[in-house]
């Protein structure tokens, strides 16, 4: 048995846990759910031996104990795989798992077999298999956190800490994590994992312990939980409206037109989105649909084809192009493409403002006009929630789910046209979904196109006025406004009739 005992841990002023007292049985699986900076992670990781509690004890079959290092709680048995991939992104897949891990003597032969070890793992699991020879920056994020997961795993914990496991996943690649943490569970492992998704916590989990603003507010076997429960728990209030209704539809006119467009990893496509529309993409890892948003982002070159935006003749070859054009694209790992986690806050949010050109943040002769970029972050910080509210503090200091509202709203800060958003609420609790669907709603109602690029298929269908689908680096379907079901969406994306998944029950 695991758990802590009045365990409070403080970054300043901020009490990230507060008298925290919790139990987590041998053989079950935990869920730990709580909005964005309650305080989740603070506790894997002080559970992983990744932070120090300020007050309060971990307890470890009945005995007190104290993790000074990640390495000490492995040792102990307990592996934590981090909510931000901590992977060295020159290194090899196979390095990156077997990192610390092997004796330094260790032979080739040695080697190959962690190396078998490995790869027998990834069959197990049913993953796609990313190809651990690469370094881990030509990986996916998905399949980045696939390494995460092996890297841990190879240690044979017998505790097993998942930090928010499946955010970066497509529907079809959550279901072999999810039949993993139960195999793994059934096999008399302990598994605790942080969630954003209510569907996954009733799915696996047998107890759960949802935290809001550092404190216990909710801790219950799943037997006598329901979703209106959770919720409250976690907001203090009820959830009323959670996906926008819209005060405007699209427009007539178009803002982004497509003809035979193509580039590496996508197929010629021609297509017309309208000013004031929401264009949904979904696909797997893979099908094309991200490229897609790159290709129309400037990250991407068109191979091929045209693209006008606002009737004029678009084809971007770098990011900022595209920006200084009218398209931003908001990227899908924060850490890796978006943020400066030394920085503040405010420079963060404010960056892209004052490097594009013509700004309004330049004053003549360069200089920045502070008082404005003040006015304007302030308002940003509090129109995308935030929390601590303090656009000084550090990138860092934030939850990850905080730091993803940062990269958000420093684009609905930047007006543009046209917005690509690559899973934007990946990550994102609740309550801040509801207000990031709501966004995104307003921004598509005052004129601006959306597309919203997404793993999770309820949102597409929850936000968007038309989603098209992607498969094999093909578009595939196109679904009007009311035509898309969960279903239908599965089956488009993985071809078939849906039922060749790759979640394979686990023996
Ligand atoms: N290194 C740090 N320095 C200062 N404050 C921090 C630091 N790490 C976390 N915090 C603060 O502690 C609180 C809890 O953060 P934590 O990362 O545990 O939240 P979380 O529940 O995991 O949120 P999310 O769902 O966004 O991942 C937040 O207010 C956060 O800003
Ligand atoms: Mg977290």
């Amino acid at each position: 048995m695991i758990g802590v005992r009045d365990l409070s841990v403080r970054f300043g002023p901020i009490n990230a846990l507060d008298s925290v007292g919790i139990d987590i049985r041998p053989g079950t699986i935990h869920a730990l759910a709580g909005e964005n900076g309650s305080g989740k992670s603070t506790l894997l990781k002080v559970l992983g031996g990744a932070q120090a509690p300020s007050a309060g004890t971990v307890v470890l079959d009945g005995q007190p104990v104290s993790f000074p290092d990640p390495a000490r709680a492995a040792a102990a048995g307990v592996g934590l795989i981090f909510q931000e991939l901590s992977l060295f992104p020159h290194l090899s897949g196979y390095s990156n798992i077997f990192i610390g891990h092997e004796p330094s003597r260790l032979g080739f032969l040695q080697f190959k077999q962690l190396n078998r070890q490995a790869d027998k793992l990834v069959e197990e699991m049913g993953l796609p298999r990313p190809d651990l020879r690469l370094p881990v920056s030509e990986l996916s994020v998905a399949e980045q956190q696939v390494v995460e997961i092996l890297k841990c795993l190879c240690r044979q914990p017998k505790i097993i800490l998942f930090d928010e496991p499946t955010a970066s996943l497509t529907q079809r690649e959550i279901k072999p994590v999810l039949s993993i943490m139960k195999r793994l569970r059934d096999q008399g492992y302990t598994v605790v994992f942080v969630s954003h998704y209510l569907e996954e916590v009733f799915e696996v989990a047998d107890r759960i312990t949802v935290l809001r603003d550092g404190k216990v507010t909710l801790d219950d076997d799943m037997a006598h939980i329901y979703r209106e429960k959770i919720l409250s728990a976690m907001l203090g209030r009820a959830l009323d409206e959670f996906y926008p209704s819209r005060r405007a539809g699209p427009l007539a006119e178009p803002c982004l037109e497509l003809e035979n467009a193509h580039a590496d990893g996508i197929e010629p496509l021609s297509l017309k989105v309208r000013k004031g529309e929401i264009l949904g993409v979904a696909g797997a890892v893979g099908s094309g649909s991200r490229a897609f948003g790159e290709m129309l982002g400037g990250l991407r070159p068109m191979r091929g084809g045209a693209m006008r935006l606002e009737g004029r003749a678009a084809a971007f070859r770098n990011p900022a192009r595209a920006l200084q054009a009218g398209v931003a694209y908001v990227p899908e790992d924060r850490r890796v493409d978006a943020l400066l986690l030394d920085l503040s806050i405010a420079t963060n949010m404010s960056l892209p403002l004052v490097a594009a050109p013509k700004s309004r943040l330049v004053g003549a002769g360069g200089f920045l006009r502070l008082g404005q970029e003040r006015m304007l972050v302030d308002e940003a910080v509090q129109h995308s929630n935030v929390k601590p509210s303090n656009p000084r503090l550090p990138a860092r200091a934030l939850s990850g789910g905080n730091q993803q509202k940062v990269v958000l709203g420093r684009w609905f800060l930047h007006d543009r046209p046209c917005l690509v958003l690559n899973n934007p609420t990946k990550g994102v609790d609740v309550g801040s979904k509801a207000e990031i669907y709501r966004q995104i709603a307003d921004l598509a109602d005052s004129g601006h196109t959306i597309i919203l690029i997404s793993n999770y298929n309820p949102e597409l269908i929850g936000t968007a006025d038309r989603i098209i689908a992607f498969r094999e680096g093909r578009l595939v379907a196109t679904f009007e406004k009311g035509e898309a079901t969960e279903d239908a969406l599965l089956a488009t994306t993985m071809g078939g009739d849906g039922s060749a998944s790759g979640a394979q029950e686990m023996p």
